[in-house]
């Protein structure tokens, strides 16, 4: 072999300077693809850590804007909200759900008239409300679906009428987007977005969140029946299709990393807005790798967020949306 006769093609052409990495690189990240989940607290003046997600805050409304003032500036396109409920205030049907003064609706009355912007999404399932931790009401230990349906569906008019542009039911009852959009469509509410969690799987990696909400130790026993099972795949596209059959205008699979070819399989399917759940446990994972020095914070931080863009997700809820926005927007 004469040096420099061979190969012929040579990939790592195309890699050698920066400018031509930039030319050819395939996907991209923006601020644009991140939306930021926030978790809202009742009382006044105070934040408390998520001890198992360093860099995440419960606050109260009075500290809302304040909290969320980084985010709007660096112009990041949406929030997703959740309500941490009073034990108090919780019951086995998830009644304060419903509640329009509940703290869901204050926080989403107060972001819009502070930050008119900015879109804000809202959870709907009933595990902030109920006294046993489950999306859902339980009759004999089974979470039903039907009846609550009618609850989530409710829940959905509620925050859709507090001025949430999106509602993102999490719940995974069959049937709830079509109930959703018909008692949306009838409230008037026509313009209320829907992003439905299609493929959202019974997973250990919302350990973190469930502490962050205090549901984590109510919960009784595990949500197998009604999340997908992490061995399935082929079921997942069926979710989707069902969803988009009842009006969802965007899906979203959730975990994110674990599930990236889920992403890619629903994307290439359904060519609709597709969005991926970086969830608290990947946000713990990461986040424990990093404070210990083992994993560079900003490289794994925008790699993990770029493999998403790259697995076909327009965007991606990740807790790490402000530090990744403020590293996008530096260059
Ligand atoms: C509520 C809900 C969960 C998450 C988002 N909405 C937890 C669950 O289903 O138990 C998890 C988010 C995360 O882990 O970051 N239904």
């Amino acid at each position: 072999m004469t040096l420099g006769q061979y190969p012929t093609t040579r990939p790592r052409r195309n890699r050698q300077d920066p400018f031509t990495r930039r030319l050819v690189a395939e996907t991209t990240l923006t601020v644009d693809n991140l939306i930021w989940p926030i978790f809202v607290m009742e009382g006044t003046d105070s934040e408390t850590d998520v001890a198992s997600m360093p860099g995440v805050r419960r606050v109260t409304l009075d500290r809302l804007a304040a909290h969320v003032e980084p985010a709007a500036r660096l112009d990041i396109p949406a929030l997703a909200l959740f309500p941490i409920t009073p034990t108090s205030q919780r019951d086995e049907k998830g009644t304060e759900a419903l509640n329009p003064d509940n703290l869901m609706c204050r926080a989403a009355r107060l972001l819009k008239r502070e930050f008119p912007e900015m879109g804000l999404i809202g959870d709907v399932a009933l595990d902030p409300y109920t006294s046993h931790g489950h999306d859902g009401l339980v009759r004999d230990g089974y979470v039903v679906n039907d009846e609550s349906v009618e609850i989530l569906s409710r829940q959905a008019v509620n925050q859709a009428a507090a001025g949430i542009d999106i509602i993102a039911p999490s719940d995974m009852m069959d049937g709830r987007i079509g109930a959703i959009r018909r008692d949306l469509d009838a409230q008037g509410l026509v313009g209320t977005r829907i992003m439905s969690y299609a493929a959202k799987y019974a997973s250990a990696f919302y350990g973190p969140f469930r502490d962050a909400l205090g549901s984590g130790g109510l919960l009784k026993g595990d949500k197998k029946t009604y999340q997908m099972d992490p061995a399935n795949s082929d079921e997942a596209l069926r979710e989707v299709a069902l969803d988009l059959a009842e009006g969802a205008d965007m899906v979203m699979v959730k975990p994110g990393m674990p599930y990236l070819d889920i992403i890619r399989r629903v994307h290439d399917r359904f060519a609709v807005p597709t969005f991926a759940y970086q969830v608290s446990g990947e946000y713990a994972m990461l986040t424990a790798a990093m404070e210990n020095g083992w994993l560079d914070p900003e490289r794994t931080m925008l790699e993990s967020l770029l493999a998403f863009r790259r697995a076909g997700a327009n965007g991606v809820l990740t807790y790490f949306a402000v530090e990744a926005a403020r590293r996008l927007r530096n260059g």
